[in-house]
């Protein structure tokens, strides 16, 4: 008999071709976006694996649920910060995520948001749109430039690095904090300097939120952290919205303790807070990280390798700790 997985939101179904041939696999009905935590609460002990997206929350209760049939639960996403990693741990469920897909996509957009902050791309392309709302000339609209300013990364995992290299092919400098410091030869091979959290606030032109999600860093960013920060510096996050502390940013952004902004995740979810949306100096973003039509069929191939590879060995993005 098939294993049967469960997949709580509506995809494309090109990414998903060889797992559907080897598994019964169920989405949500054509016209529907996604299953509602209480309806995969009925359906999952009938299911093997939960395939969860990274805005599903994977609760304790959910899964003791799906026991004892539950073997797998397949995050769609680098992140797993929805899912409650040590019950499924100690209810002996596998955890994955799809690490490979997202680097490349979410640096693109981080650095595209570095760009449009910067260089006002979103502030005047509104403004040329409503008669008489633009200034022309030399000395109007005038932004910063990026070559030859200092990025400071925190967390250089792989989106990190991914964000390193681009920013050293725009003839920038690049300092990063991360728990543990990188192998010399990555180091060398973006020119990036070690620095403590500190310096890299104080330092940095621009400062951009690479870390994961967890409890140690929920409000890695607030006010104490923005106060260390150039006035002309320009924050970024493309991680996970609770990492920076919203309100304590908006503000700082009104009162121009920091010049910009550039944001692609939120910390009360979709409801961006009303005091950002009133400010012209923050571009905002719905989380397109991944939001391309190739990534949205590779992220498929690559959580429905992890599931066919559980069961079949070879490699599984595992994760083994929050
Ligand atoms: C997207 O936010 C991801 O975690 O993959």
């Amino acid at each position: 008999m098939k294993k049967r997985v469960l997949v709580t939101y509506q995809m494309f179904k090109e990414g998903y071709k060889l797992l559907m041939e080897k598994f019964e696999v169920t989405f949500p009905p054509e016209g529907r976006e996604t299953f509602t935590y209480d309806e995969v609460y009925e359906m999952l002990p009938q299911y093997d694996v939960l395939q969860s997206m990274f805005n599903f929350p994977v609760d304790r209760k959910l899964m003791e649920r799906g026991l004892p049939r539950l073997e797998l639960v397949s995050n769609y996403a680098v992140g797993f910060d929805n899912i409650d990693i040590p019950s499924a741990l100690e209810l002996g469920i596998t955890v994955t995520n799809t690490p490979g897909p997202v680097t490349e996509p979410t640096a693109e957009l981080a650095f595209g948001l570095m760009i449009a902050v910067a260089r006002r791309i979103a502030d005047v392309d509104h403004r040329l749109r409503v008669p008489g709302a633009l200034k022309w000339g030399l000395l109007e609209n005038l932004g910063y430039s990026m070559c030859g300013k200092t990025l400071g990364i925190i967390g250089m995992g792989r989106i990190g690095q991914a964000l390193a290299r681009r920013a050293k092919a725009n003839c920038m400098n690049v300092i990063y904090h991360n728990r543990n410091r990188v192998d010399p030869e990555i180091e060398q091979e973006y020119g990036a300097r070690y620095v403590s959290f500190e310096e890299l606030l104080k330092d940095a032109d621009f400062v951009s939120v690479n870390v994961p999600y967890s409890k140690a860093t929920y409000h890695m960013i607030s006010t104490g952290q923005i106060a260390l920060m150039k006035p002309t510096a320009i924050l970024i996050n493309t991680a996970r919205g609770p990492i920076v502390d919203e309100l304590a940013l908006a503000q700082a952004l009104k009162e121009h303790r920091i010049y910009g902004a550039g944001l692609d995740v939120f910390e009360f979810g979709d409801m961006v807070s009303q005091e950002l949306l009133e400010l012209d100096n923050v571009v905002l973003t719905p989380h397109l990280g991944t939001q391309t039509f190739d990534v949205r069929n590779e992220m498929a191939a690559f959580v429905s390798r992890n599931i066919i590879n559980f069961y079949e060995g070879g490699p599984v993005s595992r994760v083994t700790r929050q």
